[in-house]
């Protein structure tokens, strides 16, 4: 007996709950005036593209005014749009545009903590100890002899002490690097200025946000000692007083009713490392977030029954809050998904990685694809020390360190760098592999994984039964999934030789063909199947 997954949906379907959208990394998708920086007229110039992939939305990653000590996620001003990108009309252009060819767009905000250079912490620290300016931050004295002694064991996500002492002598909380202070949200005027900052962006026509470390805003009471060390590697496994606090639901809250107050079903999306499903679903419950990036999937590894098992329990938690899950494989942080299932050896990443594609357009629910994973972009490996531009020395749960590698700008077109990313080179060297993957190179050939992924998603569009709705386990052998949607079966192969199974249905698309004949059908190694019943 097939067991049915998700719960009947009673509530109005949103476009987001069954949503592909395709995540721009701003400076790496295209340059439009050859300063080797991609930009938001690039993006604009190039959103027919996403568009005929068969996205429906993309989110962009931060575009504001910044120092870019942590490629923009250390924000200077939130109005604004640092002049590495553009302008607020090139912003509102590309809105425009994106609109024009049916596609939402989501921004990035970043509430957790500004830039060192947002005139909010350059007045706190002007500032006498004490005073109101720095209520909007998180300064303490330290402890021990002279305060010598930062004020409690917090390690900062990329690595060393979460605070940095002033010239005054008190210390300041930076979860992340000592250019990102952490936010103060018990302060009023910290979600007074948020509220108006998403009205701005709002009333500009976005359609939505993509909340940065929305887990970190609430800090436990009293800042109290965690008492180990290595605190990185416990996020998203264990509690810890500066992430999944309760307190962060109820900021969550007065967004939704503000996000609800606008026309057009405007969405928020949640970054957010909880310690379990049931933990993340909390951020999609009805009157919170629309989506939560399932970073269990994507640290899943190449394996059929921790998939199984990882889609389970990640479908039962978000289906017990009426939410559908989203579904992610590959993003800005962690290394490319090509490389982490096949190491050096990229043909076996490719293929897996083509086959995990399928498998998560078939799952139900909303998916994230991250720009160049439709090209089977590996992560680039080899980039000279000089060139890296990451502050993060991030290891934990998929995130091996240095995040440069999954940055690197697209290649377009040509048979040399920059590949059409621009006319000037690209901020990060381009590997000469890149040739054989350019869009150019892809388009129009069957074989190619972005052609691969333009007839899945097209598929998606037009099959009823696919996106959000019921699925269910179909018996299967060994390493081998095998799940049904109304109308619809997928097969996924994860071992490395060839299985025989009965005959699924009639083939609609293959990230590697099977051999069919009238009583049985061969599925290839490393391989995932769309199939009509
Ligand atoms: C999120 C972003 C990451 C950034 C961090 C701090 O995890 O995705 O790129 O470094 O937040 O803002
Ligand atoms: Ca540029």
């Amino acid at each position: 007996m097939a067991q049915e997954l998700t719960t009947p949906q009673t509530a109005p379907r949103g476009w987001w709950r069954d949503a592909v959208i395709y995540q721009v990394y701003v400076r790496s998708f295209a340059d439009s005036n050859g300063d080797g920086i991609g930009d938001l007229r690039g993006i604009r110039e190039r959103l027919p593209y996403v568009a005929q992939l068969g996205a429906d939305a993309v989110w962009l990653t931060p575009f504001y005014a910044s120092p870019q000590a942590d490629g923009g996620y250390d924000v200077a001003d939130y109005r604004a749009v640092d002049p590495l990108f553009g302008s607020l009309d090139d912003a509102r252009e590309l809105i425009t545009t994106a609109h024009t060819l049916g596609l939402r767009v989501i921004t990035d905000i970043v509430p957790n903590h500004t830039s060192d250079q947002h005139v909010w912490f350059r007045a706190a620290l002007a500032e006498r100890q004490g005073g109101p300016a720095r209520e909007r931050y998180h300064f303490r004295p330290g402890r021990g002899a002279g305060g010598q002694l930062p004020p409690n064991d917090w390690e900062s996500v990329f690595g060393g002490s979460a605070w940095t002492r002033t010239a005054d002598g008190d210390w300041y909380l930076h979860l992340f690097a000592p250019e990102q202070p952490d936010l103060n949200w018990d302060s009023p005027e910290v979600h007074e200025e948020f509220d108006s900052i998403l009205r701005f962006w709002l009333d500009l026509g976005v359609d939505g946000f993509r909340i940065d470390v929305a887990h970190g805003m609430v800090k436990a009471e009293g800042l109290p000692d965690i008492g180990a060390r290595e605190q990185a590697r416990m996020i998203g496994s264990q509690v810890l007083p500066f992430f999944d606090q309760d307190g962060v639901h109820e900021i969550h809250r007065g967004w939704r009713r503000l996000l609800d107050s606008y026309d057009g079903e405007r969405v928020g999306v949640a970054e957010a490392w909880a310690p379990s499903p049931e933990r993340l679903a909390l951020y999609v419950r009805p009157d919170e977030l629309h989506q939560a990036f399932n970073f269990q999937f994507l640290n899943c590894p190449w394996d059929a029954s921790a998939m199984h098992a990882v889609i389970d329990v990640s479908l039962a938690a978000t289906g017990s809050v009426g939410a559908p899950t989203t579904w992610v494989l590959s993003n800005h942080d962690v290394a490319r998904h090509v490389t982490r299932y096949g190491g050096d050896d990229y043909a076996l990443g490719l293929r897996r990685a083509r086959a995990a594609a399928l498998l998560m357009l078939a799952l139900p629910g909303s998916t994230y694809i991250y720009q160049g994973e439709e090209l089977g972009l590996p992560e680039v490996t080899d980039l000279p020390d000089e060139a890296r531009q990451d502050p993060s020395f991030f290891r934990s749960d998929g995130q091996e360190g240095l995040r440069d590698g999954c940055r690197v700008p697209l290649p377009w077109s040509g048979d040399q760098a920059p590949y059409g990313f621009g006319s000037g080179g690209s901020w990060l060297p381009q590997p000469d592999g890149f040739k054989g993957l350019t869009v150019e190179a892809q388009t129009g050939d069957p074989r190619s994984t972005l052609e691969l992924y333009r007839a899945a998603l097209a598929l998606r569009r037009e099959l009823p039964g696919l996106g959000d709705g019921p699925m269910s386990w179909l018996p299967a052998p060994d390493g081998v999934l095998v799940l049904g949607r109304p109308g619809v079966v997928c097969t996924l192969n994860t071992t490395g030789r060839a299985v025989e199974i009965g005959t699924p249905g009639r083939l609609l698309i293959a990230s590697a063909p099977p051999a069919v004949s009238s009583a049985t059908t061969t599925l290839s190694a490393d391989s995932c199947a769309w199939w009509a019943i």
